[in-house]
């Protein structure tokens, strides 16, 4: 197969990525999170693309993403929580939720009308020097047709839209492979809206602010959280002690299948390190998902620290 259009880093690379984008057309680039799906946040003829290739509903808004917390506030307002955040996680996978100004040019489709917007500053070179030399946010979701698996690596992103995307510029596997933490920071504390890599205790830790998680809040202020997703073609079932017959089994630490097992096993992390298991759980999927088992059988992973994610998007994909 010929993949002509993944491409690494190079000047032509970032040239080529900032034409594209004032073409009003899509580029898929890598982030520390995952791969993401841009367009220039300001066209609504480039934002149509995202939801359309991506097959996304209309009702679940963009993140922006900034190069700092000056650029995000051309287009929303600062609050005291959100410099907070700011200087603590930015760059880093952490996304606040906040309300925009009025006619700030972003496009209305990025924020589905709502009267807020998320923002993001990720932390990736290449697409650091992008938005840079752009000057203006770049709206993106997950690189993947919604509902599906979420791409860790260039690879994956090519699995999902083949040539249709110009320009796969290959960055290398995510460093933390699952999703930012969104938050709600338009209050005086953090609301989580969906858990990630920053986890409640590190922020906790790092602010002194007490972290707040209401799922009844997720799920209306959050739209992305009420759909079907990250789910492999396969049944994915959660929890389980053992790996059945004609099962790919997904282990965490020492639970792994006995030496009678004839199917293919993974561990998301020998020695149990949850960072681990959460950068290799979406490729991990991803991979069983081509073998000829029947389903995927998914160890029980402790639901503490970015386990809480891990546990939130393995849940999601089993439904
Ligand atoms: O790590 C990430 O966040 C990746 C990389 C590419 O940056 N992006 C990502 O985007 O995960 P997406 O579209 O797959 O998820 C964005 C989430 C959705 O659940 C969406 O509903 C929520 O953010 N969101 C976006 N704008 C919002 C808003 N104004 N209010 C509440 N939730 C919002
Ligand atoms: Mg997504």
């Amino acid at each position: 197969m010929n993949f002509s259009n993944i491409k690494t880093y190079s000047d032509e690379v970032i040239e080529e990525a900032i034409s594209t984008l004032i073409k009003e057309e899509l580029i898929a680039f890598p982030t520390e999170t995952v791969y993401g799906l841009g367009a220039d946040a300001t066209s609504d003829n480039a934002i149509s693309l995202i939801y359309s290739f991506k097959n996304r509903p209309k009702i679940n808004p963009l993140i922006c993403h900034v190069i700092n917390k000056e650029m995000a506030y051309r287009y929303c307002y600062e609050t005291k929580l959100s410099n907070l955040l700011a200087k603590t996680f930015w760059p880093g996978p952490v996304t606040m939720i906040l309300n925009q100004k009025k006619n700030n040019g972003i496009s209305k489709l990025v924020t589905a009308h709502l009267d807020s917007i998320a923002v993001r500053c990720p932390k990736n070179n290449i697409f650091e020097e992008i938005i840079r030399k752009f000057n203006k946010p770049v709206a993106a979701p997950s690189a993947n047709i919604s509902g599906n698996v979420s791409p860790t690596k260039a690879m994956h992103v090519y699995e999902e839209f083949g040539k249709k995307i110009e320009l796969i510029i290959d960055g290398g596997a995510s460093e933390k492979g699952i999703e930012s933490t969104v938050i709600d920071a338009r209050g005086d504390n953090p609301i989580i809206l969906r858990h990630g890599p920053i986890t409640s205790e590190m922020i906790e830790n790092k602010t002194n602010l007490k972290v707040l998680s209401n799922f009844k809040i997720d799920t209306v202020e959050s739209p992305g959280q009420l759909f079907k997703h990250y789910s492999p073609n396969k049944k994915l079932i959660i929890n389980s002690l053992k790996a059945g017959k004609h099962s790919s089994y997904l282990g965490f630490k020492n639970i792994m299948p006995d030496k009678q097992f004839n199917g293919e096993a993974l561990n998301l992390s020998e020695n149990g390190n949850l960072e681990e298991a959460a950068a290799n759980l979406f490729t991990m999927i991803r991979y069983l998902d081509k073998n000829k088992s029947k389903n995927i059988m998914v160890a029980p992973i402790p639901n503490d620290g970015i386990g809480i994610a891990i546990n939130d998007r393995l849940e999601r994909a089993a439904q």
